[in-house]
């Protein structure tokens, strides 16, 4: 039964509310957010500047704790989790931010190599193989020794994908991920999420103000004030 769940939903939110800031700063920035999200899905969350976007998606992500409210991510619940559930449960999920954090100094196929060893496991050469894999399907399998510095900014984005996906997470939590990109390759990278959606049953949570984006959506959620205002 709780197989069952988990494989039907792999997010499930119920009367979520986040505070920021304490004494008199202390602030409600998200208000009885519900959200159950089916696996394999895109879902986008839209909504204008400050409206809880990323909170949303952090606190879903396991990247910021959750105080009030149940976030079922996986199975398992967030509230109340111990950080070493938090650790484990996020070497099963993949991450995409605007800033994509390449390192510098690191050619294309070393930056998602080092999406594999957060995760340490497999073997170097094994690894090197997945590492090559997942930026031929990106489309950069003629970029794998560039530097970032040599890579267009599409291109680096990309690679930033290649980077999350390299671990094939269940899923994958994506802050404008193409906010610096032309539409073309905007779209590119959201086809990719989306065919990981129907080869892997990897699913997507993506924050976006990028209209064109939306029609590869399977289900929109905007926010304002802190409060899901749409759900088509
Ligand atoms: N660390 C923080 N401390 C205090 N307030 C915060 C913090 N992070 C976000 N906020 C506030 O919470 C609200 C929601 O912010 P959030 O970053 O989730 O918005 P967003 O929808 O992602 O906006 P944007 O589209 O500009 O990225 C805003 O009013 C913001 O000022
Ligand atoms: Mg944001």
């Amino acid at each position: 039964m709780t197989r069952r769940l988990e494989n039907t939903s792999p997010i499930k939110v119920a009367g979520l509310n986040h505070w920021f800031g304490t004494g008199d700063a202390r602030k409600q920035v998200i208000w009885d957010v519900n959200l159950s999200v089916t696996r394999g899905s895109l879902t986008v969350l839209m909504g204008p500047s400050g409206s809880g976007k990323t909170t949303v998606l952090t606190l879903m992500g396991c990247l910021r704790e959750v105080h009030d409210g149940s976030v079922q991510l996986l199975g398992a619940e967030l509230n109340g989790a111990t950080e070493a559930d938090a650790v484990a449960l996020r070497r099963r999920l993949g991450f995409i931010f605007q800033a994509h954090n390449l390192h510098e100094s690191l050619t294309a196929s070393q930056n998602v190599l080092m999406g594999l060893e957060v995760h340490g496991r497999g073997d170097p050469a094994q690894q090197m193989r997945a590492a090559h894999h997942a930026l031929e399907l990106v489309g950069l399998a003629d970029r794998l020794y560039y530097l970032p510095a040599n890579l267009s900014g599409g291109q680096k984005q990309r690679v930033a994908v290649a980077r999350a996906l390299v671990s094939n997470p269940e899923i994958m939590f994506a802050d404008e991920p193409t906010a610096a990109l032309d539409k073309a390759s905007g779209r590119t990278v959201v086809e990719i999420l989306k065919s990981l959606g129907r080869e892997r049953g990897t699913t997507t949570v993506m924050v976006t103000h990028d209209n064109r984006i939306l029609e590869l959506a399977d289900r929109i959620v905007t926010l304002e004030d802190g409060r899901i205002v749409d759900d088509v």
